[in-house]
């Protein structure tokens, strides 16, 4: 259908837009307007109100108060389907894939390319390899998207958005799961929609993106538009001080130094888990802070969740210097050992679920006493939302009313929930803004300060660099080096990660 669409520009004017879910306002009077063919940064904090303003320019919630307008036409959108017509188009922050259906299947879903009455798999199988290639995603257009990892599914995302032929293009921070490579590419197709007049919305934590790629920088904070400027004006620094009203201070904690001789909270000896790691031996220290690093494919995710009973493994594990043979996660939390999957959608949170729920899972058991159960779970979830700076307007919500970064907190604060004395982070601070991530790491060394054992998987070097006393590095599967807090640059870590560190050394 789209092939035939004129190439027009779109311009957007919101005028004091407002929205409620339910008795919760969360936008207050939005103002501003976006030009065509510039690249846009819309920033703010967790729960500023980002998202939700771009849906509702997409077609995907309604209004509550005020007016957007396009072109100069006030709008109305029923659904994503109207938004699209016009040519606007939303990557959405949490995928909104169809698991069970094709890579081809899902980019054209709604949009099927029909021959007489029959579906036309082959032309729709041609234009997905086609959008597949734009974005640098090598798989089968047949390939069911339950396959994918997450990074896979983002591009999906992107090609999905990219053969719609968008004039205006919102990118809800679609780098969050990506590597350096294919975020290099991204960059790329975005100049090149640019150049074509296309208009670019993106959202991002990541003020380093946003300083490259950006025309103009526009803030939003508590559901209000505070300022936008010319992105060649700010520092990252002003940009991190808007969003969060306030001054920042350091985003590390100063490092703690670690008791040398206690015995290892985890020992590793020998793990394997067929086709993902292989052989790794490591161990941590209550109080230490152990990242790993290494490339996406490199078998970290897969190593831990070998560890926590989610794969076929073999390999010798001992918590607290005993033995242990764990099944599963609920079985390993038992034993003191908790996992922050770096899926959150997938397998961290079940978003259709209360927040209360999702924060208890993990650790029935302390809440299983019948008389205890909905009050000790209520003041947990009151404690936790205030440790941990959950903001939801309603502690009775579902965890899919969270924003993207509150939902990496509840997150968070269920796998610390059963009290463990090793945690497994997994991409920690994902989709989390500057402020929240500085909470996060003081949080994480805080923990580590009263004795828990946290290993910390990163792709972002700079985080592994502030927060770690010891970055471990995997290659293809395997645990090729350790670095110690003083040896730990950037340079350093892609080099061992790469395997241009050892190369015939
Ligand atoms: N379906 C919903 N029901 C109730 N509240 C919601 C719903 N969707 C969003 N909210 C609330 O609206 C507020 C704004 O959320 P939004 O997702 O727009 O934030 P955001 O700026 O995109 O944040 P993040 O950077 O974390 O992605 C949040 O407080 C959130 O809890
Ligand atoms: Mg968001």
């Amino acid at each position: 259908m789209t092939q035939q669409q004129p190439r027009r520009s779109v311009a957007v004017e919101f005028e004091q837009v407002v929205k409620a879910f339910g008795p919760v306002q969360v936008l207050h009077g939005v103002s501003f307007a976006i030009e065509p063919g510039r690249v846009y940064g819309l920033l703010g904090e967790n729960g500023a109100g980002k998202s939700t303003l771009m849906k509702i320019l997409a077609g995907y919630e309604s209004i509550t108060g005020g007016v957007v307008r396009v072109n100069g036409e006030p709008q109305h959108f029923v659904s994503s389907r109207d938004a699209e017509a016009l040519g606007i188009v939303l990557i959405h922050q949490e995928f909104n894939l169809a698991e069970d259906l094709s890579v081809a299947q899902n980019i054209f879903l709604g949009h099927e390319k029909k021959k007489g009455w029959l579906l036309d798999d082959a032309a729709m199988e041609r234009e997905a390899a086609a959008a597949l290639a734009q974005v640098g995603l090598q798989v089968d257009p047949r390939t069911k998207v339950r396959r994918l990892i997450v990074a896979e599914k983002q591009l999906v995302e992107i090609a999905k958005a990219v053969s719609r032929h968008a004039r205006l293009l919102i990118m809800d921070e679609p780098t969050a799961t990506l590597t350096p490579g294919e975020t290099e590419r991204l960059f790329k197709l975005i100049a090149q929609l640019r150049a074509d007049g296309v208009t670019v919305v993106y959202i991002s934590h990541k003020l380093d993106e946003v300083e490259r790629i950006t025309d103009e920088v526009i803030v939003m904070r508590d559901g209000r538009f505070v300022t936008r400027a010319p992105t060649s004006e700010l520092t990252r620094h002003q940009m991190a001080n808007l969003m969060v009203g306030r001054e920042l201070a350091d985003l590390y904690p100063p490092r703690d130094v670690v008791v040398a001789d206690a015995a290892p909270a985890m020992q590793v000896r020998r793990f394997s888990v067929p086709g993902w790691a292989e052989d790794a031996s490591f161990e941590v220290r209550p109080g230490e802070i152990l990242g790993f690093a290494g490339l996406v494919g490199a078998g970290r995710t897969e190593l831990f969740e070998g560890l926590m009973g989610l794969r076929p493994a073999s390999g010798s594990v001992e918590i607290q210097g005993r033995p242990v043979q764990l099944r599963n996660p609920r079985d390993a939390a038992k034993h003191g050992f908790t996992y922050l999957s770096e899926d959150r959608k997938g397998k961290g949170l079940h978003v259709h679920l209360g927040l209360r729920q999702n924060l208890t899972l993990m650790a029935l058991e302390r809440y299983a006493t019948p008389w205890l159960h909905p009050e000790a779970e209520r003041s947990a979830l009151a404690a936790a939302v205030k440790d941990y700076g959950i903001r939801t307007g309603d502690l009775d919500a579902r965890a899919s009313s969270l924003s993207g970064g509150n939902q990496q907190k509840l997150a968070l604060a269920k796998v610390l929930q059963p009290q463990p004395k090793v945690v497994v982070l997994d991409e920690p601070t994902r989709g989390v803004d500057v402020g929240a991530k500085r909470d996060i790491y003081f949080l994480i060394q805080k923990l580590a300060r009263e004795g828990l054992a946290v290993i910390v998987v990163s792709s972002e070097l700079m985080e592994l660099i502030g927060l770690c006393h010891r970055v471990a590095v995997m290659r293809a599967g395997r645990l090729v080096s350790t670095l110690d807090a003083d040896q730990l640059t950037e340079e350093e870590l892609i080099a061992h990660a790469t395997g241009t560190a050892t190369s015939h050394a």
